[in-house]
């Protein structure tokens, strides 16, 4: 499982506490991934909620949600929490946060395929401090952050070495929190350029599939900071770029979202802007 590097030590939090939080994560995110396990594999016993067009969630959802955010105030009771399932607790700039996705792929739960995960991320002082993204179903545990590396399995892992789109897959996110006009253009133009495409339904492991080299790059015009931000710590760790995501209270609205390898960038960010 994945081995944890020093932590990064920012204003407010000693490296000890830091370290703590990420032990405390990586300890957590397993655990409830084998309660969400336990829901998919006895998937047709759920009641399904349908929370709007493409957006379904059931008991599995909420209960893993509860689960991780009881564990938290419990042990860090000073520590914000946002999660995609249940309301935000109060939160002051400075303050610790969990960001929490309980499920992330909740379609290919639903569904019975395996591209879903439990997503934890940390933030302190506007800084994505470190995440940890767990895949039961494939048992994949992808962890890192700013200074302290990524791993997959506790092995490290690196982005890509690729130079363009053409030299591998890119994953192309999309929603109906945009639109199709939002999405299209950037999609045309990556298949113009000579690149490939990749969708799961899970936005996280997208992220994780670029920090640990499996695709070139990701981007989506409109995603949640739940779906996303314990991912971008591990691509952060991982050696990726990506855009300003926490601008414009990213954090609490979303945002667009592009990452890759540093020497793709660039041509992503045209392929999705058109300049
Ligand atoms: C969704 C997935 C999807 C992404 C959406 C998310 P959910 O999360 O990450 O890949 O395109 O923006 O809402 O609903 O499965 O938790
Ligand atoms: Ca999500
Ligand atoms: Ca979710």
């Amino acid at each position: 499982m994945a081995m944890r590097a020093a932590c990064a030590v920012r204003p407010g939090f000693g490296r000890t506490e830091m370290n703590e939080r990420y032990d405390f994560g990586l300890a957590l995110v397993q655990e409830a991934g084998k309660l969400a396990l336990g829901y998919f594999n006895a998937r047709d016993q759920l009641t399904i909620q349908n929370k709007g067009p493409q957006d379904l969630a059931s008991e599995a959802d909420v209960n893993t949600e509860l689960l991780i955010r009881d564990r938290l105030a419990k042990a860090f009771p000073q520590d914000a929490f946002l999660g995609e399932e249940t309301a935000p607790t109060e939160y002051t700039a400075g303050q610790g946060i969990w960001v929490v996705d309980p499920i992330d792929g909740t379609q290919p739960f639903i569904l019975g395929m395996t591209s879903w995960c439990v997503s934890i991320g940390f933030m302190q002082d506007g800084v994505i401090q470190f995440g940890m993204v767990y895949a039961p179903a494939r048992d994949e545990l992808f962890a890192g952050g700013r200074d302290i590396g990524a791993t997959l399995n506790g092995k490290p892992i690196r982005v890509s070495g690729a130079r363009s789109v053409r030299e591998g897959i890119t994953y192309a996110g999309y929603s109906p929190k945009s639109g199709p006009h939002e999405f299209l253009p950037g999609f045309t133009r990556l298949l113009e350029k000579g690149g490939m495409f990749y969708r799961d339904g899970s936005g996280a492991l997208g992220l994780c599939y670029v920090a640990a080299g499996r695709l070139v790059g990701f981007f989506e015009p409109l995603i949640r900071s739940w779906d996303a931000l314990g991912a971008l710590a591990v691509c952060e760790g991982a050696g990726a770029q990506r855009s300003d995501f926490l601008s414009h209270d990213g954090l609490f609205k979303g945002n667009s979202l592009i990452v890759a390898p540093p020497a793709v960038y660039g041509e992503i960010e045209g392929i999705v802007s058109g300049a």
